[in-house]
C-alpha cells in the first residue's frame, strides 16, 4: 500500500513537538503523529513510499538532535528510489500558516469534544495574526455557555439573541462584525476587541453553539477569512 508523507515543516523548532502535530498530514490520519518523535519513529518504522518535506534545516536539526542523520538518510533512500523529496531551505516561521487540512488532522486525534474543541481553538489562535480571542460558546437551555478557549478570560454566559454570539445563535447564521462599536449590544469581554466573527456550530440540524473569533483590528475579518472559518467550523462540527 502507498503511504505518502506530508510533513510541513514551518513550526519544526517548537520544542514541545505539538506544532509537529499540525503540520503532519497523510501519515496516519486517524492517529495523527503527536509529536516529532512518534513522526520520526513512524518515519523510519514504516518506510513510506513517498515523503514530501519541506522544513527549515536548522529548526529540524535542534528538533531531532542526533536522529537529524537517521532521518536524512532515510529520506535520501527514499529519493533515490524515486519515491520522496524533501527541501530544507525554507525559511523559519513564527507562526505557522492556517490549513483546514492541518486543522482536521488535528481534530482526528482528539479522543473527547473538548480536545478537539481545545486544540481548534489552540490552532486558530496560534496560526491566525492579529487574532486576540478565539473560541467556543455552548448552547444550554436559552444561554450560550463558554467553552473551550484561548485568550484573556472572557464572559461566561451569554443570553440568546444577546451579543454578537447570541445574535448569530438567534439567527443561525454567520456574523462578521468589522467595528464593535457599530453593533448594537456587543458584549465586550475584552476592551481592546475592535472586530469580530461568530459562526454558529451545528450537530445535525440541531444548534450545538457558537465558534467567536476577536480582533484588535478593526475589519480584520474579510470574506476570504469568513469562507476558511466557515470550512474550519464544518470540519470541527464532526467532533461534536
Ligand atoms: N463579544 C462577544 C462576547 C464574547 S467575547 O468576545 C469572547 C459578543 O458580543 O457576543
Amino acid at each position: 500500500m502507498k503511504t505518502t508523507v506530508f510533513l510541513d515543516g514551518a513550526a519544526i523548532r517548537d520544542a514541545s513537538g505539538v506544532f509537529a502535530a499540525f503540520a503532519a498530514k497523510g501519515l496516519y490520519p486517524a492517529d495523527g503523529a503527536q509529536n516529532l518523535d512518534a513522526l520520526y519513529d513512524r518515519l523510519s518504522e514504516t518506510r513510506p513510499s513517498a515523503a514530501v518535506i519541506t522544513a527549515n534545516e536548522e529548526a529540524l536539526k535542534e528538533a531531532l538532535g542526533d536522529r537529524f542523520d537517521a532521518l536524512i538518510a532515510v529520506l535520501s533512500r527514499l529519493r533515490e528510489e524515486g519515491g520522496g523529496r524533501f527541501d530544507l531551505t525554507r525559511p523559519f516561521e513564527e507562526k505557522l500558516p492556517f490549513s483546514t487540512d492541518s486543522l482536521a488532522s488535528l481534530l482526528a486525534a482528539s479522543p473527547l469534544p473538548v480536545t478537539a474543541l481545545a486544540n481548534a481553538a489552540a490552532y486558530l489562535f496560534h496560526t491566525l495574526e492579529g487574532v486576540s480571542w478565539a473560541g467556543f460558546y455552548e448552547k444550554r437551555g436559552a444561554k450560550l455557555v463558554l467553552s473551550a478557549f484561548q485568550g484573556k478570560p472572557a464572559c461566561t454566559s451569554i443570553p440568546t439573541g444577546k451579543g454578537v454570539c447570541g445574535t448569530a445563535a438567534k439567527k443561525r447564521a454567520t456574523l462578521v462584525v468589522s467595528d464593535v462599536r457599530e453593533f448594537s449590544g456587543h458584549i465586550a469581554c475584552d476592551s481592546a476587541s475592535r472586530s469580530e466573527i461568530v459562526i454558529p456550530l451545528f450537530r445535525g440540524r440541531a444548534l450545538w453553539g457558537v465558534m467567536d473569533l476577536d480582533s484588535p483590528r478593526l475589519g480584520r475579518f474579510t470574506d476570504s477569512d469568513r469562507a476558511l472559518l466557515e470550512a474550519a467550523a464544518r470540519e470541527i462540527e464532526k467532533y461534536l
